[in-house]
């Protein structure tokens, strides 16, 4: 299989001991290209040596929205200088996450729209992340998202109507491990109805492995698990589905 894993965060203390290794079996599995997504001006800094390091490797920079409320007047212009970096193919991940509520919800929704605009400056495609904020999500982005080159719904959990409109104002799906989980239901039916062409599969690494490894450490090898998931929804060839979400990957982060 060709596999692109859009969403992963390596430079998280989890890997320091075995990245060599953890490599070396995402390669093994067919991982062709991983977007390595920032969390904070700090981990946007590291994602740099990573990518620096393993060609594999691009990166993302951003500030998530559970440290939206820990960003500091002049995070804009940091994030700005951390995306000069060659290996920078988006700004993220950021959003709302209205489930851990680690950050004020208005200032969530601040520095989510500061970074839209400075990607939009930038003409960088966003990664996003919306958990239980999808009333919120949907009516920033019908403002907002206008004018961005691109972005992706990461681990997508809303339902196929927000999926739709999504997918209608230009946005990719990605589709993380929870599709592996007997109990979901709902987003293994949005997995199936996603167009072939808006489609992508992700990690989230370390988090949210999928099955047969739920529970456990997640790695970018893994994404195997759920592009085999999302084809056998769709009823389709892994191969021929792995290959068409690396291309889409690519195409989106204009990899070379
Ligand atoms: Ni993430």
């Amino acid at each position: 299989m060709i596999l692109f894993d859009t969403h992963a965060h390596l430079n998280f203390g989890d890997f320091d001991a075995d990245l060599d290794e953890m490599i070396g079996r995402a390669r093994a599995a067919g991982v062709v290209n991983i977007v390595n997504a920032g969390y904070d001006l700090a981990s946007s800094r590291r994602a740099r040596e990573l990518a620096d390091r393993y060609d594999l490797i691009y990166i993302a920079v951003g500030i998530h929205p559970h440290v939206a409320g820990k960003a500091l007047p002049g995070y804009l212009e940091q994030l700005e200088m951390l995306a000069a970096h060659p290996k920078v193919v988006a700004l993220g991940e950021m959003g709302l996450d209205y489930f851990r509520d680690l950050s004020p919800r208005p200032v969530q929704r601040k520095v989510f729209r500061e970074q839209i605009a400075l990607a939009k400056k930038l003409n960088l495609p966003v990664i996003i992340h919306d958990r239980e904020a999808h009333g919120d999500m949907m009516e920033i982005l019908r403002e907002d998202g206008p004018g961005l080159p691109g972005g992706v719904i990461h681990c997508f959990s809303g339902s196929w109507e927000m999926a739709k409109e999504c997918i209608a104002m230009g946005f990719y799906i990605s589709i993380a491990g929870p599709v592996t989980f007997s109990n979901a239901s709902r987003l293994k039916d949005v997995a199936a109805r996603v167009p072939l062409d808006r489609l992508l599969v992700e990690t989230d690494a370390p988090y949210l492995a999928p099955a047969p490894n739920r529970g456990k450490r997640n790695e970018p090898a893994y994404v195997r698990y759920t592009a085999e998931e999302v084809a056998a929804l769709k009823k389709m060839e892994p191969e021929k589905l792995a290959k068409i979400c690396t291309e889409n990957g690519r195409k989106l982060f204009r990899l070379p």
